[in-house]
């Protein structure tokens, strides 16, 4: 009897750690977590570590909304327009349009289900073009971003390149950029519970439960 009421609070305990690590994991931002892949993979090829700058990452989560959730749009020879850069992504971003730099290099990539950051890296570098990319000399500043489209697939992810000078390009009127959910960007501290991490949270706390009643079921 004292075993048992022993063995259930051991999965009491184990289920509430289960539970506060998710919480925890739900304040991380997949956007700059792949940014740190990006500048991991930069350094070890002797390219510099880029800056990482939530003016452009709030863009690039702008440049994924031009797509409208069109999948099969990505990789074609279909781009936002230039000027939407001014005209849109900067405006509601509270980007002031005059520090917007030169965007030196864009990566994109869409699939049905959520990749997370390592295989969206592996997805945004699949050919030598994209290597190129990844590492040219060009780039001073990155910004990434992810996101579902209407609460669910196909996810997008985005990153964008920029010669600009990180401290004053892509500057944000009041230093936050608008929020701009369902979505993640990097560069800020967003705790970013958009349509993405809340689901994995989620998951996580019910196989935490379902750890624990397995605990119990087992005395
Ligand atoms: C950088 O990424 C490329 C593409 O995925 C990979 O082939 C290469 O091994 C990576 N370099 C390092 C040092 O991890
Ligand atoms: C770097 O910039 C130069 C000059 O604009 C351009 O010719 C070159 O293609 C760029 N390199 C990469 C890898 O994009
Ligand atoms: C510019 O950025 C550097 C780090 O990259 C920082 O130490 C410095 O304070 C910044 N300067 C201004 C004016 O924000």
């Amino acid at each position: 009897m004292a075993l048992s009421a022993q063995h259930l609070l051991a999965s009491a305990l184990l289920a509430l750690l289960l539970a506060a690590t998710s919480a925890t994991d739900s304040k991380n931002n997949p956007a700059d977590e792949l940014v740190t892949l990006i500048n991991a993979n930069r350094t070890a090829s002797k390219a510099s570590s880029l800056a990482d700058n939530q003016g452009l990452g709030c863009i690039a989560l702008q440049y994924i909304k031009a797509y409208k959730g069109e999948c099969n749009e990505v990789g074609g020879n279909k781009k936002p327009v230039e000027s939407s850069f001014i005209d849109t992504f900067a405006p509601n971003c509270g980007v002031q349009a005059t520090t917007l730099a030169k965007i030196t290099g864009r990566l994109l990539a869409c699939q049905p289900a959520y990749p997370p950051p390592a295989e969206a890296f592996n997805m945004l570098i699949s050919d030598a073009r994209s290597l190129d990319v990844l590492h040219s000399k060009n780039h001073t500043e990155v910004g990434a971003a992810v996101t579902g489209t209407s609460g669910g697939g196909p996810y997008f992810w985005c990153v964008l390149f920029s010669s600009g000078k990180p401290n004053s390009s892509f500057t944000v009127e009041g230093g936050v950029p608008k929020t701009a959910h369902p979505g993640c960007f990097s560069g800020n501290n967003d705790e970013c519970s958009g349509a993405i991490s809340t689901s994995v949270s989620a998951w996580r706390l019910v196989t935490a439960i379902l750890f624990a009643l397995a605990g119990a079921f087992t005395l």
